[in-house]
């Protein structure tokens, strides 16, 4: 697909469901008793799979393109698939689902797309066999395809190396069948949606600090789970109409759950013009308007604490980097390197093509802003979030840019080209 230089964004769009949120919901709407109706579901390939995994677990899930309806099995009721569970792309439902897995009566094998059986998975089988876990990869190299023979667990409490929500989750989700309770101390706070929708289904769990906990649980109860625009999808839409001259956005409905809205505290710091507008809560889950005006940005420094807050946004913030006057410096986010692409020496390559000033270090980027960006043909390497970020960088290029692989935005946008294109003038 071929991008070129626009003269101006201007509307209004609507962002597709939360990816992180909807998994949860599949997941936990499954485990429940009763029916869990899921509003605004993100009809991405990744949501898709786990729809799959736990239809295939004996789930009856009811899915007219818009809203799912999940007939949960109860906590003790899912069932041994017949075949493999095929994961796709995604990482979430491998983790998450892991978790859940380890606790059944049965024996499965899980496997993925090529991108999957390159992920790292060490990091949920230490936590997971320390709970009395049987959970093995195939091929010995810690990555997927995994095989899981549930059995009985016991509570832990752990203290993982990196601040990884799917780390988090897939400890959690195993914790409900566990014998005493399971906490998971992070080093610094990721994405706190699976203990919002726990709360929420009637589990016990608690959040102090940097440490999650669960008690063991013998019955969930199914919900409406409505789920807010996905910020990580918005973010291509805040940074293009920044970027973009004489340029005005607003982008309705936006989840800005404080353990996901680094990327607007990144705007601010980079001297963005954002204002929130409708803002509202439901279920724990914060949302708002955002309106996005075009303007000069400088670069800052970006690290600690800030990084699960925006680990998914950092490739859309490289460009804006590339944009902004002055140097950004991107640390403390080594966990780049094992996204769906390397995505620290994709970025760097990538910018590079296009003419910007990019540096690739052992834990982020340093970006020299402020050169004009030229049209390059860009290799996505099937990353979604690669495909999406280029193509906004395409909207500032000189030139032509096109982007290799752009189909796999499917994974979590399946209508970004189609919103794009609505809002170029
Ligand atoms: C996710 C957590 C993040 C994020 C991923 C979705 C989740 O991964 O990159 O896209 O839904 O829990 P890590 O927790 O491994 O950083």
């Amino acid at each position: 697909m071929k991008f070129h230089k626009a003269n101006r964004l201007a509307g209004e769009l609507s962002i597709p469901g939360d990816k992180s949120i909807s998994h949860r919901g599949i997941m936990l709407g499954a485990l429940a008793d009763g029916t869990t109706e899921i509003t605004n579901f993100l009809q991405g390939a990744d949501c898709l799979s786990t729809i799959d995994c736990f239809r295939k677990m004996g789930v009856t899930i009811k899915n007219d393109g818009t809203s799912v309806l999940v007939k949960g099995n109860g906590i003790r009721g899912l069932k041994k698939s017949d075949g493999i569970l095929d994961v796709g792309n995604s990482g979430t439902t491998t983790r998450l689902m892991s978790g859940i897995l380890a606790a059944q009566n049965f024996e499965t094998i899980l496997n993925g797309d090529e991108s999957i059986q390159r992920r790292p998975m060490r990091r949920i089988i230490t936590p997971l066999s320390q709970m009395g876990a049987n959970i093995t990869s195939v091929l010995g190299n810690d990555c997927a395809p995994l095989r899981i023979i549930g059995g009985p667990l016991k509570g832990i409490h752990y203290s993982s190396p990196v601040a990884s929500a799917q780390v988090k989750s897939s400890i959690l989700f195993a914790g409900l069948y566990a014998d005493g309770k399971t906490s998971v101390t992070e080093p610094y706070v990721s994405r706190n949606h699976t203990e919002l929708m726990l709360e929420y289904f009637g589990a016990s769990v608690s959040s102090d600090n940097t440490t999650a906990s669960v008690f063991p649980c013998s019955r969930l109860d199914g919900q409406k789970v409505i789920v807010p625009g996905d910020i990580s999808s918005a973010t291509y839409f805040i940074c293009a109409a920044l970027i973009v001259p004489n340029s005005q956005l607003v982008i309705k409905n936006v989840g800005i759950n404080p353990t996901r809205d680094g990327i607007l505290q990144v705007c601010q710091q980079m001297g963005a013009n954002i204002k929130l507008e409708n803002v509202s809560t439901t279920k724990g889950e914060p949302s708002a308007d955002l309106v996005v005006t075009s303007g000069t940005l400088h670069g800052t420094i970006i690290g600690g604490s800030l990084i699960p807050t925006l680990i998914d946004e950092l490739p859309m913030i490289a460009v804006l980097a590339a944009y902004a006057d002055g140097e950004t410096i991107i640390k403390d986010a080594e966990e780049l390197k094992v996204k769906e692409s390397n995505r620290i020496d994709v970025m760097v390559e990538n910018l590079k093509k296009m003419g910007a000033d990019a540096e690739a270090t052992d834990d982020g980027m340093i970006i020299r802003g402020g050169k004009a960006l030229h049209g390059a043909v860009i290799d996505s390497k099937l990353d979604h979030r690669i495909a999406m970020t280029f193509a906004v960088a395409g909207l500032i290029a000189d030139g032509t840019t096109e982007i290799l692989g752009s189909e796999c935005v499917a994974i979590s946008y399946p209508d970004f080209y189609e919103s794009l294109n609505k809002i170029i003038e």
